[in-house]
């Protein structure tokens, strides 16, 4: 057997755990979701749920990986035969994401060069879901293909396919070294911008201001541990894959700490800017920030080219600034979101990496196509909303059931955590894990369930 490709360095892996961690999720999903789930109280649910579940997960998953070096299939069959199909289902979800994720990206790559000359005019609501997505009014009627949309999101396929053909450490390892500084710096730019515009303390009061009643919402809790998960890139075996290209000796639990907080450092930041940016918009028109702060897509494809429309001098370079971070986020993470199907395809068919690559990536591709009609903002709405309610939390919870009490695996993999680390992990990881972790996600999808 050919050796399995390894990262060249240990900061090359950083920079793509954080890279698959850092993506739309962190700039548009994260300030919306605060905002809509009590601003400021959202903080104790939020960060609950980073210490409880995401970060006790996240090293779950790097040892699964680091340990049975293979991709999620793999791994879950070494651990019990029966259980292969658990790696498949979240291949699956990830599948399902990354068909729309691209799309959302081509958006982003599209309103990057709309930003030069502010080409979306003054009413950016019938520019985005008019001119240029074309929606049309009934959900099955597909419509014709959305030349706009198409191209771009082509274009990002490939540039992604050149990444995936080369490999872990030409493709993956070197974009990342490449794309997250620079993302990073345009994020601090971007905030110290949005903060310092007039106004902009109105929108830190809003995301800031916290409504405690909220914390006995059950509906506030199930989205702190969602965007969790999302946020983290857990649950979707990516990684587990990724972790499965690590060299022998690689401190497990400190990369996830380490990778944990980059990504909440980011997210922080990035709804800073852009609760400030809102602030500044509501105040140049004279309405509360609630009235501006539009959730879901319309955030940053209708209210932030107003923004940049009022922006006080150079404001193409703001727009450009503000797409172009969402493109590179969303470029590493995309990646991120194929590999565990590329390298699960790959050991379960005896592909090369080449021939893996093509089969996901081309039928990925295919299926994109359909969120390219003028039906395809409806259909992206409706894949989203179920894959975030229910895909990931089953996977997460049959996962967390099935390593801590099914296989009662907890103890083997912290001691092979501790032989490699130099933090070491103690009985609060299987105690997350046996108990919060799984009781939280069964409450929260119960209550999902009640809620349909
Ligand atoms: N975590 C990344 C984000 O926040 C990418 C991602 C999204 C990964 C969804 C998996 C699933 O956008």
């Amino acid at each position: 057997m050919a050796t399995r490709e390894q990262w060249n360095t240990k900061a090359g892996f950083l920079l793509a755990a954080i890279g698959s961690a850092i993506g739309l999720g962190n700039i548009w999903r994260y300030p919306y979701i605060a905002y809509e789930n009590g601003g400021g109280a959202f903080l104790i649910p939020y960060f609950i749920a980073l210490l409880t579940a995401g970060i006790p997960i996240l090293i779950l998953e790097y040892s699964l990986g680091h340990r049975y070096k293979g991709s999620a299939p793999h791994v879950f069959r070494k651990l019990s035969q029966k259980w292969e199909w658990l790696g498949w289902w979240q291949i699956f979800i990830s599948f399902a994401i990354i068909t729309y994720y691209v799309i959302i990206i081509g958006w982003a790559l599209s309103y990057t060069f709309f930003s030069f000359g502010t080409r979306w005019g003054e009413s950016t609501d019938t520019f985005f879901f008019g001119q240029y997505l074309g929606t049309t009014d009934s959900f099955w009627e597909a419509g014709g293909l959305q030349w706009n949309v198409l191209l771009p999101v082509l274009l990002i396929w490939a540039a992604i396919l050149v990444v995936m053909h080369k490999g872990i450490r030409k493709g993956i390892e070197r974009a990342s070294k490449i794309l997250m500084p620079v993302l990073i710096l345009m994020m601090v730019f971007i905030t110290i911008r949005a903060v310092t515009l007039p106004g902009a303390s109105e929108g830190l009061n809003v995301l800031f201001t916290p409504d405690f009643d909220s914390l006995t919402d059950p509906n506030v809790w199930i989205a702190a541990y969602g965007q969790v998960f999302f946020s983290l890139s857990i649950c979707f075996g990516i990684m587990i894959t990724y972790s499965s290209y690590l060299p022998k000796k690689s401190d497990l639990a400190n990369s996830g700490m380490i990778a944990a907080l980059a990504n909440s450092g980011f997210e922080f930041m990035a709804a800073i800017g852009v609760f400030g940016a809102l602030g500044f918009l509501a105040v140049s028109r004279g309405i509360p920030v609630n009235e501006v702060a539009d959730a879901g897509v319309a955030l940053a494809f209708v209210i932030f080219p107003q923004i940049i429309n009022q922006f006080p001098g150079l404001n193409s370079l703001f727009g450009v600034l503000f797409f172009g971070s969402l493109l590179f986020a969303g470029f590493t993470s995309a990646v991120s979101i194929l590999e565990p199907a590329v390298a699960g395809v790959k050991e379960k068919f005896n592909l090369t990496r080449r021939g893996a690559v093509n089969w996901v990536c081309g039928s990925a591709m295919v299926v994109s196509l359909l969120y390219t009609t003028q039906g395809g903002i409806r259909y992206l709405d409706t894949v989203d909303h179920f894959i975030n309610q229910y895909g990931i939390a089953v996977a997460g919870l049959v996962e967390v059931i099935l390593i801590a009490w099914l296989l009662r695996k907890l103890d083997d993999l912290k001691g092979h955590i501790n032989a490699v680390s130099d933090i070491r992990i103690g009985g609060w990881w299987n105690f997350c894990l046996k108990g919060i972790t799984p009781i939280m996600v069964s409450l929260m999808t119960a209550f999902n369930l009640a809620a349909e």
